[in-house]
Protein backbone atom coordinates (compact mmCIF):
# COMPACT_ATOMS: atom_id res chain seq x y z
CA UNK A 1 0.00 0.00 0.00
CA UNK A 2 1.12 3.23 -1.23
CA UNK A 3 2.59 5.99 2.01
CA UNK A 4 2.10 9.04 2.62
CA UNK A 5 4.88 10.32 0.19
CA UNK A 6 2.83 9.17 -2.52
CA UNK A 7 0.10 11.72 -2.05
CA UNK A 8 2.30 14.64 -1.31
CA UNK A 9 2.28 18.03 -3.37
CA UNK A 10 3.76 17.66 -5.98
CA UNK A 11 5.23 20.53 -8.47
CA UNK A 12 3.86 18.88 -11.58
CA UNK A 13 0.52 19.70 -10.49
CA UNK A 14 0.88 22.76 -8.88
CA UNK A 15 -0.65 25.80 -10.71
CA UNK A 16 -1.78 23.38 -13.61
CA UNK A 17 -3.92 24.28 -15.92
CA UNK A 18 -5.38 21.24 -17.43
CA UNK A 19 -5.67 17.96 -16.42
CA UNK A 20 -2.88 16.26 -18.39
CA UNK A 21 -1.07 14.49 -15.23
CA UNK A 22 -4.19 12.15 -14.72
CA UNK A 23 -5.48 11.10 -18.37
CA UNK A 24 -7.91 8.47 -17.11
CA UNK A 25 -9.64 10.88 -14.66
CA UNK A 26 -9.40 13.41 -17.63
CA UNK A 27 -11.59 10.76 -19.31
CA UNK A 28 -13.69 9.75 -16.72
CA UNK A 29 -16.50 12.41 -17.18
CA UNK A 30 -19.06 9.65 -17.13
CA UNK A 31 -17.65 7.95 -14.14
CA UNK A 32 -14.79 4.88 -13.99
CA UNK A 33 -16.55 1.67 -14.90
CA UNK A 34 -15.37 -1.40 -12.38
CA UNK A 35 -17.62 -0.23 -9.92
CA UNK A 36 -20.77 -0.82 -7.92
CA UNK A 37 -22.96 2.65 -7.86
CA UNK A 38 -25.89 3.04 -5.27
CA UNK A 39 -28.62 3.94 -7.80
CA UNK A 40 -31.91 4.68 -5.72
CA UNK A 41 -33.65 3.32 -2.29
CA UNK A 42 -34.61 0.09 -2.76
CA UNK A 43 -38.21 0.62 -1.45
CA UNK A 44 -38.43 3.07 -4.96
CA UNK A 45 -38.26 -0.01 -6.96
CA UNK A 46 -41.53 -2.30 -7.39
CA UNK A 47 -43.19 -4.12 -10.79
CA UNK A 48 -43.09 -0.81 -12.38
CA UNK A 49 -40.00 -0.22 -14.87
CA UNK A 50 -38.37 3.08 -13.64
CA UNK A 51 -35.38 4.65 -16.01
CA UNK A 52 -31.34 5.91 -14.77
CA UNK A 53 -28.73 6.66 -16.40
CA UNK A 54 -25.60 5.74 -14.78
CA UNK A 55 -21.78 6.47 -15.77
CA UNK A 56 -23.97 7.03 -18.99
CA UNK A 57 -25.45 3.53 -19.48
CA UNK A 58 -29.64 3.91 -19.41
CA UNK A 59 -30.92 1.64 -17.42
CA UNK A 60 -34.13 0.43 -16.65
CA UNK A 61 -35.19 -1.21 -13.08
CA UNK A 62 -37.82 -3.27 -11.71
CA UNK A 63 -38.16 -5.96 -9.50
CA UNK A 64 -39.73 -9.18 -9.64
CA UNK A 65 -40.37 -11.65 -7.22
CA UNK A 66 -38.25 -9.80 -4.36
CA UNK A 67 -35.41 -9.47 -6.51
CA UNK A 68 -34.15 -5.83 -8.30
CA UNK A 69 -32.98 -6.56 -11.88
CA UNK A 70 -31.42 -4.21 -14.12
CA UNK A 71 -31.49 -3.98 -17.95
CA UNK A 72 -30.07 -1.83 -20.68
CA UNK A 73 -33.19 0.68 -20.92
CA UNK A 74 -33.20 -0.08 -24.63
CA UNK A 75 -35.38 -1.97 -26.96
CA UNK A 76 -33.23 -3.83 -30.01
CA UNK A 77 -35.74 -3.60 -32.22
CA UNK A 78 -36.71 -0.21 -32.93
CA UNK A 79 -34.84 2.00 -30.14
CA UNK A 80 -37.62 2.43 -27.35
CA UNK A 81 -36.97 2.44 -23.60
CA UNK A 82 -37.98 -0.65 -22.14
CA UNK A 83 -39.02 1.62 -19.18
CA UNK A 84 -42.13 2.75 -20.69
CA UNK A 85 -43.03 -0.82 -21.08
CA UNK A 86 -44.32 -3.19 -18.44
CA UNK A 87 -44.63 -6.53 -17.55
CA UNK A 88 -46.96 -8.55 -19.15
CA UNK A 89 -45.36 -11.93 -17.90
CA UNK A 90 -43.99 -13.14 -14.64
CA UNK A 91 -40.19 -12.67 -14.80
CA UNK A 92 -40.20 -10.48 -17.84
CA UNK A 93 -40.38 -6.81 -19.56
CA UNK A 94 -42.27 -6.07 -22.50
CA UNK A 95 -41.22 -3.55 -24.85
CA UNK A 96 -44.38 -0.95 -25.27
CA UNK A 97 -44.04 -0.63 -29.29
CA UNK A 98 -44.64 -3.95 -30.84
CA UNK A 99 -44.12 -6.25 -27.19
CA UNK A 100 -40.66 -8.21 -27.66
CA UNK A 101 -40.43 -9.65 -24.30
CA UNK A 102 -37.24 -10.01 -22.32
CA UNK A 103 -36.31 -12.62 -19.80
CA UNK A 104 -35.10 -10.20 -16.97
CA UNK A 105 -32.37 -12.81 -15.53
CA UNK A 106 -30.61 -12.99 -18.52
CA UNK A 107 -31.84 -10.41 -21.34
CA UNK A 108 -32.87 -13.24 -23.89
CA UNK A 109 -35.88 -12.14 -25.76
CA UNK A 110 -38.06 -14.79 -25.29
CA UNK A 111 -41.66 -14.15 -26.74
CA UNK A 112 -42.52 -11.82 -29.41
CA UNK A 113 -46.34 -10.39 -28.49
CA UNK A 114 -46.87 -9.86 -31.88
CA UNK A 115 -45.61 -12.37 -33.94
CA UNK A 116 -46.51 -15.71 -31.97
CA UNK A 117 -45.18 -17.78 -29.62
CA UNK A 118 -43.22 -19.51 -32.50
CA UNK A 119 -41.61 -15.90 -33.80
CA UNK A 120 -37.76 -17.55 -35.38
CA UNK A 121 -36.51 -14.08 -34.03
CA UNK A 122 -37.09 -15.96 -30.18
CA UNK A 123 -33.67 -16.12 -28.33
CA UNK A 124 -31.79 -14.74 -31.20
CA UNK A 125 -31.34 -11.33 -29.43
CA UNK A 126 -30.45 -10.18 -26.23
CA UNK A 127 -30.39 -7.07 -23.85
CA UNK A 128 -27.56 -6.69 -21.97
CA UNK A 129 -28.00 -7.00 -17.83
CA UNK A 130 -26.15 -5.66 -14.84
CA UNK A 131 -25.26 -7.33 -11.87
CA UNK A 132 -27.37 -5.60 -8.88
CA UNK A 133 -27.24 -5.36 -4.95
CA UNK A 134 -28.90 -4.36 -2.31
CA UNK A 135 -27.04 -2.80 0.84
CA UNK A 136 -27.87 0.46 2.90
CA UNK A 137 -31.74 0.11 1.95
CA UNK A 138 -30.20 1.18 -1.52
CA UNK A 139 -30.33 -0.57 -4.61
CA UNK A 140 -26.52 -0.83 -6.24
CA UNK A 141 -25.92 -1.44 -9.73
CA UNK A 142 -22.44 -2.80 -10.72
CA UNK A 143 -21.21 -1.06 -13.89
CA UNK A 144 -18.53 -3.69 -15.54
CA UNK A 145 -15.30 -2.89 -17.77
CA UNK A 146 -16.14 -4.73 -20.92
CA UNK A 147 -17.82 -8.21 -19.66
CA UNK A 148 -15.51 -8.51 -16.40
CA UNK A 149 -17.38 -10.42 -13.29
CA UNK A 150 -18.43 -7.86 -10.67
CA UNK A 151 -16.23 -8.28 -7.53
CA UNK A 152 -18.45 -8.73 -4.50
CA UNK A 153 -20.03 -5.27 -3.30
CA UNK A 154 -19.15 -5.84 0.65
CA UNK A 155 -15.41 -5.93 -0.93
CA UNK A 156 -16.04 -2.09 -2.03
CA UNK A 157 -18.27 -0.52 1.04
CA UNK A 158 -16.58 0.66 3.63
CA UNK A 159 -15.48 -1.94 6.01
CA UNK A 160 -18.01 -0.55 9.24
CA UNK A 161 -21.09 -0.86 6.85
CA UNK A 162 -20.52 -4.51 6.60
CA UNK A 163 -21.56 -6.63 9.27
CA UNK A 164 -22.21 -4.27 11.99
CA UNK A 165 -26.12 -2.75 12.97
CA UNK A 166 -26.81 0.31 12.25
CA UNK A 167 -29.72 3.22 11.27
CA UNK A 168 -29.41 5.64 8.18
CA UNK A 169 -31.26 8.67 7.80
CA UNK A 170 -30.40 10.06 3.99
CA UNK A 171 -31.30 12.03 0.58
CA UNK A 172 -30.89 11.11 -3.05
CA UNK A 173 -31.13 14.06 -5.41
CA UNK A 174 -30.21 14.16 -9.08
CA UNK A 175 -28.36 17.65 -9.42
CA UNK A 176 -26.23 19.23 -12.00
CA UNK A 177 -23.01 19.24 -12.97
CA UNK A 178 -20.14 16.73 -13.27
CA UNK A 179 -19.44 14.17 -10.67
CA UNK A 180 -15.89 15.16 -10.62
CA UNK A 181 -16.90 18.44 -9.77
CA UNK A 182 -18.88 16.80 -6.56
CA UNK A 183 -15.88 14.59 -5.46
CA UNK A 184 -13.53 17.79 -5.16
CA UNK A 185 -15.87 19.79 -3.62
CA UNK A 186 -16.97 17.27 -1.02
CA UNK A 187 -13.02 17.07 -0.58
CA UNK A 188 -12.08 20.75 -0.94
CA UNK A 189 -10.14 22.08 2.04
CA UNK A 190 -10.47 25.34 0.69
CA UNK A 191 -14.47 26.03 0.57
CA UNK A 192 -15.77 25.00 3.86
CA UNK A 193 -15.11 27.82 6.27
CA UNK A 194 -15.58 30.27 2.99
CA UNK A 195 -18.78 28.66 1.08
CA UNK A 196 -20.70 27.56 3.86
CA UNK A 197 -19.74 30.38 6.75
CA UNK A 198 -23.67 31.42 5.76
CA UNK A 199 -24.83 28.03 6.57
CA UNK A 200 -27.17 26.94 9.44
CA UNK A 201 -25.67 23.28 10.08
CA UNK A 202 -22.01 25.38 11.04
CA UNK A 203 -23.93 26.99 14.42
CA UNK A 204 -23.90 23.30 15.50
CA UNK A 205 -21.14 21.50 13.68
CA UNK A 206 -18.19 24.21 13.12
CA UNK A 207 -16.23 23.59 10.08
CA UNK A 208 -13.31 21.62 9.76
CA UNK A 209 -10.12 24.03 9.39
CA UNK A 210 -7.60 22.19 6.94
CA UNK A 211 -5.04 24.51 5.69
CA UNK A 212 -7.42 27.66 7.45
CA UNK A 213 -7.15 30.80 7.08
CA UNK A 214 -8.96 33.02 9.88
CA UNK A 215 -9.32 36.46 10.77
CA UNK A 216 -9.11 37.06 14.47
CA UNK A 217 -10.30 40.29 16.59
CA UNK A 218 -7.58 42.05 16.18
CA UNK A 219 -7.56 42.36 12.00
CA UNK A 220 -4.32 40.02 12.33
CA UNK A 221 -4.60 36.54 10.27
CA UNK A 222 -3.72 32.82 11.51
CA UNK A 223 -2.56 30.65 8.63
CA UNK A 224 -2.74 26.73 9.59
CA UNK A 225 0.16 25.16 7.00
CA UNK A 226 -0.19 20.85 6.51
CA UNK A 227 0.45 20.34 3.46
CA UNK A 228 0.22 16.99 3.12
CA UNK A 229 -2.44 14.74 2.37
CA UNK A 230 -2.03 11.47 4.43
CA UNK A 231 -2.74 8.04 2.96
CA UNK A 232 -4.08 6.44 6.17
CA UNK A 233 -4.56 2.35 6.28
CA UNK A 234 -7.37 2.27 8.47
CA UNK A 235 -9.18 4.48 6.34
CA UNK A 236 -10.66 4.43 2.56
CA UNK A 237 -8.87 6.56 -0.03
CA UNK A 238 -7.25 10.08 0.66
CA UNK A 239 -7.84 11.50 4.07
CA UNK A 240 -6.91 14.46 5.76
CA UNK A 241 -6.82 15.09 9.40
CA UNK A 242 -8.87 18.12 11.41
CA UNK A 243 -8.28 19.64 14.36
CA UNK A 244 -11.88 19.77 15.24
CA UNK A 245 -12.10 19.59 19.27
CA UNK A 246 -14.17 16.76 19.29
CA UNK A 247 -12.39 14.87 17.34
CA UNK A 248 -9.75 14.78 19.81
CA UNK A 249 -7.80 11.13 20.16
CA UNK A 250 -8.94 9.26 23.57
CA UNK A 251 -6.52 7.47 25.26
CA UNK A 252 -4.84 5.17 25.01
CA UNK A 253 -2.99 7.40 22.99
CA UNK A 254 -2.17 4.58 19.66
CA UNK A 255 -6.47 4.29 18.97
CA UNK A 256 -9.45 6.19 18.98
CA UNK A 257 -13.10 5.19 18.49
CA UNK A 258 -14.87 6.31 14.87
CA UNK A 259 -18.42 6.73 14.64
CA UNK A 260 -19.23 5.62 17.36
CA UNK A 261 -18.92 1.76 15.64
CA UNK A 262 -16.99 1.23 19.13
CA UNK A 263 -14.38 -0.56 16.66
CA UNK A 264 -10.71 1.43 17.77
CA UNK A 265 -8.52 1.98 14.71
CA UNK A 266 -4.88 2.25 15.22
CA UNK A 267 -3.19 5.77 13.94
CA UNK A 268 0.36 5.83 12.83
CA UNK A 269 1.83 8.32 15.49
CA UNK A 270 4.46 9.91 13.13
CA UNK A 271 1.11 12.13 12.31
CA UNK A 272 1.93 15.43 13.92
CA UNK A 273 -2.32 16.30 13.47
CA UNK A 274 -3.31 13.84 15.49
CA UNK A 275 -3.38 15.34 18.34
CA UNK A 276 -6.63 16.80 16.95
CA UNK A 277 -7.36 13.20 15.21
CA UNK A 278 -10.71 13.38 13.22
CA UNK A 279 -10.97 12.33 9.66
CA UNK A 280 -12.25 13.32 6.45
CA UNK A 281 -11.26 10.74 3.57
CA UNK A 282 -12.51 10.05 -0.29
CA UNK A 283 -12.53 6.84 -2.11
CA UNK A 284 -12.87 5.66 -5.34
CA UNK A 285 -15.46 5.84 -7.00
CA UNK A 286 -16.09 8.85 -5.58
CA UNK A 287 -17.15 8.29 -1.97
CA UNK A 288 -16.64 10.71 0.78
CA UNK A 289 -16.97 9.90 4.61
CA UNK A 290 -16.42 12.27 7.56
CA UNK A 291 -16.10 10.51 10.40
CA UNK A 292 -18.16 12.66 13.79
CA UNK A 293 -17.96 10.78 17.42
CA UNK A 294 -21.64 9.55 17.10
CA UNK A 295 -21.98 8.88 13.03
CA UNK A 296 -20.64 8.53 10.02
CA UNK A 297 -21.62 10.76 7.13
CA UNK A 298 -20.90 9.61 3.64
CA UNK A 299 -21.57 10.98 0.49
CA UNK A 300 -21.90 9.27 -3.03
CA UNK A 301 -21.00 11.07 -6.37
CA UNK A 302 -22.87 8.76 -8.84
CA UNK A 303 -22.11 9.71 -12.39
CA UNK A 304 -24.89 9.86 -14.48
CA UNK A 305 -23.47 11.74 -17.74
CA UNK A 306 -21.22 14.66 -18.24
CA UNK A 307 -23.50 17.24 -16.75
CA UNK A 308 -25.14 15.28 -14.39
CA UNK A 309 -24.14 13.26 -11.38
CA UNK A 310 -27.02 11.33 -8.06
CA UNK A 311 -26.09 13.15 -4.84
CA UNK A 312 -26.66 10.03 -1.99
CA UNK A 313 -26.09 11.73 1.20
CA UNK A 314 -25.98 9.38 4.30
CA UNK A 315 -25.56 9.49 7.68
CA UNK A 316 -25.22 6.85 9.49
CA UNK A 317 -25.34 5.82 12.92
CA UNK A 318 -24.17 2.83 14.38
CA UNK A 319 -26.63 1.97 16.81
CA UNK A 320 -30.13 -0.31 17.37
CA UNK A 321 -32.99 -0.33 19.21
CA UNK A 322 -34.67 2.94 21.00
CA UNK A 323 -31.07 4.77 20.66
CA UNK A 324 -31.74 4.16 16.62
CA UNK A 325 -35.05 5.63 16.76
CA UNK A 326 -33.87 8.82 18.42
CA UNK A 327 -31.00 9.28 15.86
CA UNK A 328 -33.54 8.72 12.97
CA UNK A 329 -35.86 11.37 14.82
CA UNK A 330 -33.30 13.86 15.15
CA UNK A 331 -32.41 12.98 11.44
CA UNK A 332 -35.59 14.39 10.34
CA UNK A 333 -36.29 16.73 12.80
CA UNK A 334 -33.49 18.68 11.68
CA UNK A 335 -30.28 17.38 10.64
CA UNK A 336 -32.44 16.54 7.21
CA UNK A 337 -32.80 19.75 6.37
CA UNK A 338 -29.62 21.86 8.09
CA UNK A 339 -27.20 19.52 6.40
CA UNK A 340 -28.52 17.35 3.34
CA UNK A 341 -30.82 20.60 2.48
CA UNK A 342 -29.52 24.02 3.51
CA UNK A 343 -25.41 23.07 3.58
CA UNK A 344 -25.91 20.30 0.98
CA UNK A 345 -27.33 23.05 -1.38
CA UNK A 346 -24.29 25.40 -1.20
CA UNK A 347 -22.11 22.86 -2.20
CA UNK A 348 -24.94 22.12 -5.13
CA UNK A 349 -24.75 25.44 -6.66
CA UNK A 350 -20.91 25.33 -6.89
CA UNK A 351 -20.74 21.98 -8.28
CA UNK A 352 -23.28 23.42 -10.84
CA UNK A 353 -21.18 26.13 -11.78
CA UNK A 354 -18.11 24.92 -11.51
CA UNK A 355 -16.13 25.11 -15.22
CA UNK A 356 -12.11 23.59 -15.35
CA UNK A 357 -10.21 22.44 -16.53
CA UNK A 358 -8.73 25.15 -17.43
CA UNK A 359 -8.10 26.07 -13.64
CA UNK A 360 -5.14 27.81 -12.12
CA UNK A 361 -4.41 26.22 -8.40
CA UNK A 362 -3.66 27.30 -5.17
CA UNK A 363 -2.24 25.32 -1.99
CA UNK A 364 -5.35 24.08 -0.28
CA UNK A 365 -6.24 22.63 -3.36
CA UNK A 366 -3.55 19.97 -2.64
CA UNK A 367 -6.86 17.70 -1.58
CA UNK A 368 -8.35 17.53 -5.04
CA UNK A 369 -4.88 16.77 -6.75
CA UNK A 370 -3.85 13.84 -3.97
CA UNK A 371 -7.92 12.63 -4.91
CA UNK A 372 -6.76 12.64 -8.78
CA UNK A 373 -3.55 11.02 -7.87
CA UNK A 374 -5.58 8.24 -6.35
CA UNK A 375 -8.22 8.12 -8.65
CA UNK A 376 -5.49 7.91 -11.78
CA UNK A 377 -3.59 5.16 -9.71
CA UNK A 378 -6.69 3.12 -8.64
CA UNK A 379 -7.85 2.96 -12.04
CA UNK A 380 -4.22 2.48 -14.00
CA UNK A 381 -4.23 -0.88 -11.65
CA UNK A 382 -7.77 -1.74 -12.63
CA UNK A 383 -6.87 -1.80 -16.14
CA UNK A 384 -3.65 -3.83 -15.55
CA UNK A 385 -5.95 -6.51 -13.91
CA UNK A 386 -7.69 -6.66 -16.82
CA UNK A 387 -5.20 -6.53 -19.18
CA UNK A 388 -6.18 -2.82 -20.93
CA UNK A 389 -3.46 -0.56 -19.44
CA UNK A 390 -3.29 1.50 -22.64
CA UNK A 391 -7.27 1.96 -23.41
FE1 LIG B 1 -39.55 -2.58 -29.02
FE2 LIG B 1 -40.62 -2.72 -31.42
S1 LIG B 1 -39.40 -1.15 -30.59
S2 LIG B 1 -40.82 -4.07 -29.81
Amino acid sequence: MAGPDSLRWRPRAAGRQDWASWPHYDAAGNGFPGYWYPVTWGSHIDGTPRAFTICGERLVLLRDGGKVYALHDRCPHRGVPLSEGDQQFPGTISCPYHGWTYRLSDGKLCAVITDGPDSPICGKVTVRTYPVAERLGLVWVYVPIADERPHPIDEQLPEELVGNRFVVGGRIEPRRGNWRFACENGFDEGHAKYLHRTSLWRLFKPMPTWNVTSVIGDGRWIYRVQDEVHWEADFPGVGRWSNQRWWKRRPPKETFNIGNTGKPKKIDPTIAAQEFAGFASLSMPGVLRIVYPKFIHYEFYVPVDQGEHRYVGLMVNFTAGWKALGFYLKYLGGVRWLFHGQFSGQDAWMVEVTDAPPERLYRPDVSLTAWRNLAEREFTAKLEVHGCASS
